[in-house]
């Protein structure tokens, strides 16, 4: 399933260079798959939804959005260091996860050039706002004296096998919820501007517009589709991504609350928001979406999100490796457990409600 690119050498960190933080099964991942399927997908059944997303795509409404004005052009350091520190890892982690969409497009879309022409220049499209977004963070974490060096982090970093199936459900899930997280911090802000303490928030509202195209097309691909949404076995795919995306949004968000605290925002509850509109708006792709209003449903996954935060603190103990892991095992049993458990939630059925609709 994992597969490592060739370990170069570790360097010592640079100056100016941040040494990217360790790899956990929280952290963004970074995604191959099998090319040859991808070629070969059929495409017919939503080709001319994917042509207008194309003109979309090519007609680029955010070429000039992402350049830095005047406001970044000055001192931060009167952020105050428990605001600064949970900030540069928000900056990060959401660097790292752009540019982790970036290299996927960008290798899509040259192993399917001269196969697949729509989808090869769809994911070139793509991989150019991807790159645009990483560079933005990385600029802003420049500000910080911590820029990531993408070549070194693309060279050492591993990279976990996908099918095209699952990447297509994760990756319509990541943009989908990508689109939620940028659009509630940038409404927030416009609500509570004195809890804007640096400019890139400003941009956040044409930001996501791109990942919200880039979800339609990923939504486009799914229903193309139909083993991704007829059948029984995608029910039970797309209720593993939901609950997936949806479990590692909460227990990181709850890692980070100083960072939403700082905006002025309630972790929990800007989770919670997030998590029921990114539920919604995967119930217009997926067959299946999940019941956020189950009573047990936001209960289970903050006892997830609080044993999380012991594990996290077992981590920063200087006990051995393998104490460590010993203590760690209840808590990790008992967060499997109730991640079980909300799987076993019975979600709702979407395409029961679109044939009502209709
Ligand atoms: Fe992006
Ligand atoms: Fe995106």
């Amino acid at each position: 399933m994992v597969n490592t690119l060739p370990q170069s050498v570790p360097k010592e960190p640079k100056v100016g260079i941040k040494t990217p933080s360790k790899e956990t099964v929280l952290t963004p991942r970074f995604y191959t798959t099998d090319f040859e399927t991808a070629a070969s997908l059929d495409l017919s059944a939503q080709d001319t939804e994917l042509k207008a997303m194309l003109e979309e795509m090519r007609a680029d409404y955010n070429r000039h959005h992402f350049v830095r004005d005047e406001e970044f052009k000055q001192s931060w350091e009167n952020i105050p260091p428990e605001t600064r520190q949970p900030f540069i890892d928000y900056l990060e982690r959401s660097c790292i996860s752009e540019f982790s969409g970036f290299l996927l497009f960008k290798e899509l879309s040259r192993k399917l050039k001269g196969r697949s022409p729509i989808l090869s220049e769809m994911f070139q499209l793509m991989a150019r706002d991807e790159a645009r977004h990483a560079g933005f963070l990385n600029k802003a974490m420049g500000d910080f004296k911590l820029s990531l060096d993408l070549a070194e982090v693309t060279k050492t970093r591993t990279y976990t096998f996908f099918p095209i199936e699952w990447v297509v459900y994760t990756v319509y899930l990541s943009e989908k919820i990508g689109y939620w997280r940028y659009i509630l911090i940038y409404h927030h802000l416009q609500k509570h501007p004195e809890n804007q303490f640096y400019p890139i928030f400003r941009y956040f509202e044409s930001w996501c517009q791109d990942e919200n195209r880039h979800g339609d097309i990923f939504k486009a691909l799914l229903r193309s589709q139909p083993q991704l949404w007829k059948t029984w076995k995608a029910r039970l795919w797309s209720r593993f991504f939901l609950l997936s995306v949806f479990a590692t949004h909460t227990l990181t968000v709850h890692e980070r609350a100083g960072f939403y605290n700082s905006l002025g925002l309630d972790a929990t509850e800007f989770d919670r928001q997030v998590v029921c509109n990114t539920n919604e708006t995967a119930g217009r792709a997926f067959p299946v979406m999940l019941n956020t209003d189950h009573p047990e449903f936001f209960s289970r996954l903050h006892y997830c999100s609080d044993q999380n935060l012991k594990l996290v603190e077992i981590d920063r103990s200087s006990a051995p490796k393998f104490v460590k892991l010993i203590r760690k095992l209840p808590y990790i049993a008992s967060i499997l457990w109730n991640l079980l458990r909300l799987y076993l939630i019975k979600p709702i059925d979407t395409e029961a409600l679109r044939l009502t609709v209709r």
